[in-house]
């Protein structure tokens, strides 16, 4: 039994922070720091923090802005993250709130009823809690039937989640499967790193796969698609409910050295993750083609992760064997900046409604772990 894609959905926040309120943001912290600090500064015991520079973070990444739930205390020096109250437990979670959100624009665009649903992956990066599954609950804000469940493959979680749901579609657990990717990556970015502040922002995105003899008559074949791992320090996220267990004096615990950084936010190599990535994932994308029988050449539109505009183009670039039309690997960081999982899927979302009949496409996500997913698509109907 096949598994198809019927439709997808995304939810953006309404709130977005431009380049330019972010730097002026973190350079009011560093005044502040500096002069706080400024006699052990003096004696040599402290390095001074550097300004930050917006015409250096839209060269060094391709962001311009990102959209973010909590926009004021990102920006107030005196916080410099996202204030995001607690609910009680009788309230919907946020996580479970933005996820449903995005799930319903995906419900509506496949005319499928939520109680037609029978199974809901929340796939993500960053889970608000260990238990009850996120999923679980979004089930019940939505109504859907079946069953639910949470994975986490960092930036990789949407392609893996659309894997496992396939798996499920076609072994016979379930004919209709909501993938949802809730990404607040805002509350694991350290906005006092300058070498970080600007690479997140905020948003939901939805996948609806069903069984084939259930889908609309427009939807998107799965054609191929493979998924890998190799472990790797490079991107980190040492948050845990281990955190509170680990003796104060053992030495990982508080700030790495780094400025002040903790690392139980994210952390990563940027310059390492660079060079390692963009073969890992052009290799990927390569032999997957030839494993396809497709041709890159052919492929209409590449919607990759969006996580580095550099990065996008070089990928693209050793893939297709020449430069890049934008229209073939289109970016939404500049807007939404890196989402996590969600990247891929804004992407696929935002431009894939001029595809006829018989066009080939990929959805191709990469980052922490490392992981990677590629699912080369064809549009029916
Ligand atoms: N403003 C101004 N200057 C900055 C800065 C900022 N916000 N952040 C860093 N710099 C400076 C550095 O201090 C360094 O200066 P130096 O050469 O005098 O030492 C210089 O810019 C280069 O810094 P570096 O960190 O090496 O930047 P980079 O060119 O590697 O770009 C990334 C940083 C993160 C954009 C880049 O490594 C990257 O794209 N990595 C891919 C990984 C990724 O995107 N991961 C996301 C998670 S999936």
């Amino acid at each position: 039994m096949k598994a198809v894609i019927s439709a997808t959905g995304l939810w953006t926040p309404k709130d977005s922070i431009s380049n330019e309120e972010l730097v002026t943001g973190y350079n009011a912290y560093v005044d502040k720091w500096n002069s706080e600090n400024a006699a052990e500064i003096e004696a040599g015991n402290k390095d001074a923090l550097t300004y930050s520079d917006a015409a250096f973070i839209e060269k060094a990444s391709g962001i311009k802005s990102r959209f973010v739930i909590s926009k004021a205390p990102i920006l107030d020096p005196e916080i410099m993250a996202p204030r995001i109250p607690a609910r009680p437990d009788n309230d919907p979670s946020i996580l479970a709130e933005i996820a449903a959100n995005a799930a319903r624009q995906a419900l509506k665009t496949a005319g499928r009823k939520a109680e037609h649903v029978d199974a809901v992956i929340v796939a993500c990066s960053n889970l608000q809690r260990g238990y009850p599954a996120i999923a679980v609950e979004v089930q019940s804000i939505l109504g859907t039937g079946g069953f639910a469940f949470d994975m986490n493959v960092a930036c990789s979680s949407a392609t893996f989640g659309i894997e496992a749901a396939r798996g499920l579609i076609m072994g016979g657990q379930a004919r209709s499967v909501l993938v949802v990717n809730p990404e607040i990556c805002t509350a694991h970015l350290n906005f006092k790193d300058r070498d970080a502040h600007f690479i997140f922002g905020d948003v939901a995105t939805a996948v609806l796969l069903e069984r084939e003899d259930v889908a609309p008559a427009r939807h998107w074949e799965v054609i191929g698609a493979k998924l890998i791992t190799q472990f790797s320090n490079n991107i980190r996220n040492n948050f845990g409910f281990l955190n509170h267990c680990a003796p104060e004096d053992d030495g990982l615990q508080g700030d790495r050295g780094k400025k002040g950084l903790t690392d139980k936010l994210f952390v990563q190599n940027g310059r390492s993750v660079f060079k390692e990535v963009v073969p890992l994932v052009a290799k990927l994308i390569t032999e997957q083609c030839q494993a396809n029988g497709l041709d890159p050449n052919d492929l209409k539109r590449m919607w990759l992760h969006q996580a580095n505009l550099n990065m996008n183009v070089l990928i693209a670039k050793k893939v297709l064997g020449k430069d890049v039309d934008i229209q073939q690997a289109p970016v939404v960081l500049d807007e939404y900046a890196n989402t996590s999982s969600a990247g891929s899927i804004i992407a696929f979302h935002k431009y894939s409604s001029d595809f006829e009949n018989g066009d080939t496409g990929l959805i191709c996500s990469f980052g922490a772990g490392y992981s990677a997913g590629a699912i080369f698509v064809r549009r029916v109907g």
